[in-house]
């Protein structure tokens, strides 16, 4: 299978390249302002996805049997600065991905996020209601309707929450945003109260390709790890996996901070029908772990301390 994948320098991107390539599948890259190698693309094309009809152009010159959107602005707090301009990637470029992947008779999965439930009545199945509390939320729950009312014979939309994994970048996932505080003297406050259900790329990533090979599980989908644990909780235990001592954070309350008092404080999901059907299991929290390596650019910290 041809798989063009939006957004393959990301973290879910990197991780979804190598696992579609492992399992045979000719893999088209695009990738933003990432100048470097993506391990596991048989071609890596630059775009400003911005330029709607480059990517027009592209995706008809490529032919893929597949689409595979993970590019966003996936930064909430950039969302917030400018929706306008986020909203160009987050909303109008899976829309026309979606309508792209109609035209060609293409498979099309566009990754959402489980912020777009407001956290006070987890476990969120895929019928519960949404209610985003921010621009961000909002510009993701916007890309599900538009991409399941342009596409809805091809498209999977699969809402996901907090990952772990290792970016090209070395800046995006939990353990990667953790290095990136304590290597500069920090000891980040992580809440108590603050529930997710994290989960690896590489799961996540299989778990896609699967869903690109099946011509079964359309429509609105929840994938994430097996464990609800409290942010608190995630810190301590990757703390514990690199060996590190355990006051380099510090407990804390979402109401300690009038700041953070309107964060979501569960947003666990219930993972059914996905988990049901799938050969790729959802991963316990001590799995994900194992696959977590000290990124490049904190190594020479990591090995003074
Ligand atoms: N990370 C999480 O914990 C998390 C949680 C829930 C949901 N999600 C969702 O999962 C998906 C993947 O997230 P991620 O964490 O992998 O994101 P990421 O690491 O920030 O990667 C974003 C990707 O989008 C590309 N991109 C952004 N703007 C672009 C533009 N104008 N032109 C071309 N490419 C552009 C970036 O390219 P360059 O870097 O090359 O510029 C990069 O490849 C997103 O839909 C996100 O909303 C993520």
């Amino acid at each position: 299978m041809r798989i063009l994948i939006a957004g393959a320098s990301g973290l879910l991107g990197s991780a979804f390249a190598k696992a579609a390539q492992r399992r045979k599948h000719e893999t088209i890259g695009l990738v933003g302002n990432y100048s470097h190698r993506i391990e596991g693309l048989d071609q890596q094309k630059q775009i400003d996805l911005h330029d709607i009809a480059s990517l027009e152009k592209l995706v008809l010159e490529t032919f893929p049997d597949a689409i595979v959107n993970c590019a966003a602005y996936a930064n909430p707090s950039d969302c917030e600065t400018d929706p306008d301009k986020t909203a160009e990637i987050n909303v109008a470029v899976p829309e026309k991905l979606a309508l792209l992947a109609r035209h060609l008779f293409a498979r099309y999965l566009h990754i959402s996020s489980d912020q777009v439930f407001d956290g006070t009545d987890a476990p969120y199945t895929v019928s519960a209601t949404p209610n985003p509390p921010n621009q961000y939320a909002r510009q993701k729950l916007e890309s599900e309707k538009r991409v399941l009312e342009m596409a809805p014979e091809f498209a999977s939309v699969i809402r996901i929450p907090l990952l772990n994994g290792n970016s090209p970048r070395c800046t995006r996932s939990i353990h990667e945003n953790l290095f990136e505080a304590w290597s500069q003297g920090e000891r980040p406050s992580l809440f108590v109260d603050e529930y997710r259900q994290p989960c690896l790329t590489d799961n996540l990533a299989e778990t896609m390709v699967e869903l690109c090979e099946r011509s079964d599980s359309r429509g609105l989908l929840h994938w994430a790890g097996q464990d609800r644990l409290s942010r608190y909780e995630i810190g301590r235990r990757i703390l514990e996996h690199f060996g590190l001592p355990p006051d380099f954070i510090r407990e804390a309350r979402r109401g300690d901070d009038p700041k953070f008092a309107h964060r979501q404080g569960d947003l666990s999901l219930d993972l059914q029908p996905l988990a049901g059907i799938l050969k790729t299991r959802p991963q316990a929290f001590a799995e994900q772990l194992d696959a977590l390596i000290v990124p490049q650019s904190y190594r020479a910290w990591y090995n003074a301390i």
